[in-house]
């Protein structure tokens, strides 16, 4: 059987994609059961539709930046409803509270296009080249109540160049995003994961489980 996840999304949706087509090539055991958007004009949910996958675009009207209120409510009720094991933040430009968060306790994983803890936030590739860092590159990494704050998963690197702008750092990165999240999802449904207070260990590929409940 394969593992239910739920997709989070606001825009471009090329992460989806990428796990979308992980999943059709057989690399990744999961199945995409739902796929919420916060935006009607997502890209992300016209390739949720190309691919076959319930898409809903659910708006929030109450804040801009948080999913709260009646939003939340049935973002969580219908992700319950699909049986959704795993939630995947996918370019969901909104912060989860803690209703959602308890809701899928332990079971919610962000991407974000920096090396974590440093440039946190929005524009993270922005922020990294006027730091002048460089090395830059992208976590995966649990979600909690801080903002991309929670145990890191899996981190990729990549260079920085002079001659680099937003757009071709950004590009770098999201090679590197495709497949480390995708990597990092295998590594969660095969239950290869031990967390020990922020740590997150990698257990070998022998000790599989599938993490089903
Ligand atoms: C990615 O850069 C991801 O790291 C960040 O938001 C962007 C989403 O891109 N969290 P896409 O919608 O998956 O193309």
């Amino acid at each position: 059987m394969k593992f239910p996840i739920g997709v989070l999304v606001s825009g471009r949706g090329s992460n989806l994609e990428a796990i979308l087509l992980h999943i059709k090539e057989g690399k990744l055991n999961a199945e995409v059961v739902a796929v919420i958007s916060d935006r009607e004009d997502a890209r992300a949910l016209k390739i949720a539709e190309d691919y076959g996958v319930d898409a809903y675009y659910i708006p929030c009207l109450e804040k801009k930046t948080v999913l709260v209120g009646e939003a939340e409510k049935k973002y969580i009720k219908q992700f319950k409803e699909k049986g959704v094991k795993l939630i995947i933040l996918a370019g969901f430009m909104r912060i989860l509270k803690k209703p959602f968060l308890d809701a899928f306790n332990g079971r919610i994983m962000n991407i974000h296009p920096a090396l974590l803890p440093s440039f946190k936030g929005l524009d993270a590739q922005k922020q990294a080249l006027e730091y002048g860092v460089k090395i830059s590159g992208c976590t995966v990494h649990f979600v909690d109540a801080g903002v991309d704050m929670g145990p890191v998963i899996l981190q990729e690197s990549v260079p920085v160049y002079d001659s680099d702008s937003v757009d071709s750092l950004s590009q770098r990165i999201l090679k590197h995003e495709h497949e480390i999240y995708s990597r990092a999802i295998q590594l969660f449904i095969e239950g290869r994961m031990k967390i020990e207070d922020r740590r997150v260990r990698i257990l070998s590929g022998e000790k599989k489980k599938i993490n089903s409940d």
